[in-house]
């Protein structure tokens, strides 16, 4: 079984127009036995890179350009312990000559380079090279043309929109948290996102709360941060116990003034943020207001606890 992890279940075949012979990890092999792990980063949170190169009449077009910019783009994602950018060249070009891509009569084809951080945040990365012929629909475009469109947005915009869905598309998190691990060791660091106007909007994985004078203050859902499931429940049970709530912009300034600083998310539920860049905030220790909070939510999922249960016993 090509692969580091192996797999099982049913064998997935490789889609249409993929040369049988793939090159994963260091070896070759089948492409329909190609598998990765279920727990690899680049299949949970889009964690990785690629290149797509083109070849034709066995020459992989470029070459030096496409892998000096796939270093360059593993430097920024920290991404550790790839091959050596002469192994992956050595490597595309076995791949063309093992699927009869090689020399004068080699055809058109596609080959694509898929580097991911692997299982774990330190590695080894996944990675994995496989070719496609090109198909005729490709190749008659050169002569038939190209229709153009315009979309519906910006490519940047795009990339805002995806910050308010859980997509797999979770590069800035896994990225900031990675940056993150090069200052601190500690297990309880967060990293804060903030906008260009120096708000900030939310953690790597969780959403920010302040407290100030008893009213809870939290950023906008317009501010293009997750809508977070424990974000909604901390605002709906401090708003039935009558606390003021406001979704205001929160700078860096306001944070470290509040009375108290905390963060939600589904897993941690509701944890005070006791430092900010060093600096003790909200007193360096769980407040009045978020200890109430925490109360509540332990009530509310109490709740939902005995609710489950009473239905599994209906
Ligand atoms: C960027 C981000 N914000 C907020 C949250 C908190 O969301 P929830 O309370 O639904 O877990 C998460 C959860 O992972 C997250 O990734």
């Amino acid at each position: 079984m090509l692969g580091r992890d192996g797999g099982g279940g049913d064998d997935v075949s490789a889609p249409s127009g993929v040369c049988p012979v793939v090159w994963l990890n260091g070896g070759f092999g089948a492409a329909a036995d190609a598998t990765v792990s279920l727990f690899d980063r680049g299949f949970l949170m889009a964690d990785g890179i690629f290149e797509t190169f083109y070849a034709t009449k066995g020459a992989v077009i470029e070459l030096d350009r496409h892998l000096a910019r796939l270093a360059s783009s593993a430097a920024y994602m920290r991404l550790r312990g790839l091959p050596a950018s002469p192994v992956l060249a050595a490597a595309i070009r076995e791949l063309l000559a093992r699927n009869g891509l090689s020399g004068p009569t080699g055809g058109e084809a596609s080959v694509r380079l898929t580097i991911s951080r692997g299982v774990s945040p330190d590695g080894p990365p996944t990675v994995a090279i496989f070719a496609r012929q090109l198909t005729t629909a490709q190749i008659e475009k050169r002569s038939s043309g190209v229709l153009g469109f315009v979309l519906p947005f910006t490519r940047g915009g795009a990339a805002r929109d995806l910050t308010t869905h859980k997509t797999l598309a979770y590069l800035a998190s896994s990225l900031g948290q990675i940056l993150l691990a090069e200052r601190t060791a500690d297990p309880r660091a967060e990293g804060f996102f903030k906008d260009e106007d120096g708000s900030l909007l939310e953690g790597t994985a969780s959403n920010l709360f302040i407290v100030e004078g008893g009213a809870l203050v939290t950023p906008p859902l317009s501010q293009g941060i997750l809508p977070g499931t424990s974000r909604a429940v901390v605002l709906l049970l401090a708003r039935e116990a009558g606390r003021e709530v406001r979704e205001e912009r929160v700078d860096e300034a306001r944070l470290r003034a509040a009375d108290e600083v905390f963060v939600t998310s589904s897993t941690i539920r509701l944890a005070p943020v006791v430092a900010f860049e060093g600096e003790p905030v909200g007193g360096g220790a769980l407040g009045p207001v978020a200890r109430d909070l925490q109360a509540r939510f332990e009530a509310h999922i109490d709740g939902l606890v005995a609710a489950e249960r009473a239905a599994a016993r209906a």
